[in-house]
């Protein structure tokens, strides 16, 4: 079986790289011998990242500094890459802000909306359709991972707005999947359950909300040993015994209601705040 690198090497793009779930990706490529183009919006902490990924693994590590909160991202990725041949790319950013949705400001929603749709809906397209011209040409497969969530099972209380992106997204990936795979490219949504990460960390109040929680490490990996198997996959044994109780056993009209007591525990937080904001809470 070829190895990763050989199937989707020599380069892979990481958008939201500083940390968490992204910096794991970026952690497990490197490993594989993988070049990397790492983007988020602060500075400090992805500088830190990729020169922590420099000194242990020896790639080449380049940084992207934007917001994927604007208009199309794709042109400014394809503008940094310069030319550079690359086979994989992991979207994995997201705004995720908590509460209630009619008492979230509209504008943390929108954001949501930008950040975890139409960003990755810009970058599917874009990357999606140079990775096909490059299998045309040379017979390279390339590879999309989108980062969907167990809360975009169904609705969920208190991360309605988030929640209902993650199934945009897991459906997204699993319907271009389809397509694409005889084209060259492999799309696959990683179903995430909670993950110990700063953003997962940032959302605990001191009751937590009693769920198996894997390390980032962990995700990654495994999402990355079941791409261009399938078109969607969920880490991780008992998240995937959870999704099998919230999609067999437990009625669609309860299943909202038990999450619901699950959410509750979450520390409200709105994620429309500007970047300073974000920055100064994120330590
Ligand atoms: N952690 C969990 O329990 C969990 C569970 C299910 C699914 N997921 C999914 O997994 C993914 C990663 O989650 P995580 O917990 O690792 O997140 P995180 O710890 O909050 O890290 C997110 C990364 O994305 C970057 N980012 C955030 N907003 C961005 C923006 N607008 N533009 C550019 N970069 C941005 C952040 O850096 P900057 O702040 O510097 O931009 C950071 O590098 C998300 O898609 C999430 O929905 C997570």
């Amino acid at each position: 079986m070829k190895s990763l690198y050989n199937k989707y090497g020599p380069l892979a793009v990481i958008l939201g790289a500083s940390e968490g779930i992204g910096a794991a990706f970026a952690e497990e490529l490197a490993d594989r011998g993988f070049s990397l183009l790492l983007a988020a919006r602060r500075t400090g902490p992805l500088e830190d990242a990729a020169t922590g990924i420099r000194d242990k693994y020896g790639v080449e590590t380049g940084t992207l500094f934007l917001d994927l909160a604007g208009n199309n991202p794709w042109p400014i990725i394809h503008h940094a890459l310069n030319g550079r041949d690359y086979g994989l790319v992991i979207y994995n950013a997201a705004a995720s802000p908590i509460g209630p949705f009619l008492d979230l400001e509209l504008e943390a929603a929108r954001r949501t909306v930008s950040v975890n749709v139409a960003s990755p809906l810009d970058v599917v397209y874009g990357a999606g359709n140079e990775l096909r011209e490059r299998w045309r040409r040379t017979g390279k497969r390339g590879g999309i991972i989108l980062l969907s969530s167990l809360s975009g099972l169904r609705g969920t209380p208190n991360v309605s707005a988030y929640a209902a992106t993650k199934a945009w997204n897991l459906v997204l990936a699993e319907g271009v999947s389809a397509e694409a795979k005889p084209q060259g490219v492999d799309v696959m949504a990683c179903i995430a359950g909670a993950t110990d990460t700063p953003g997962y960390r940032d959302s605990l109040t001191g009751r937590g909300p009693g769920a198996p929680v894997m390390s980032p490490r962990a995700v990654a990996s495994a999402a990355l040993r079941k791409l261009g198997n399938r078109g969607s996959y969920i880490p991780g044994l008992a998240n995937r015994l959870v999704a099998g109780l919230i999609y067999g056993l437990i009625p669609r009209r309860w299943a909202s209601g038990i999450l619901g007591k699950a959410t509750s525990s979450l520390r409200r937080r709105d994620d429309a705040r500007p970047l300073l904001d974000y920055s100064s809470h994120h330590k």
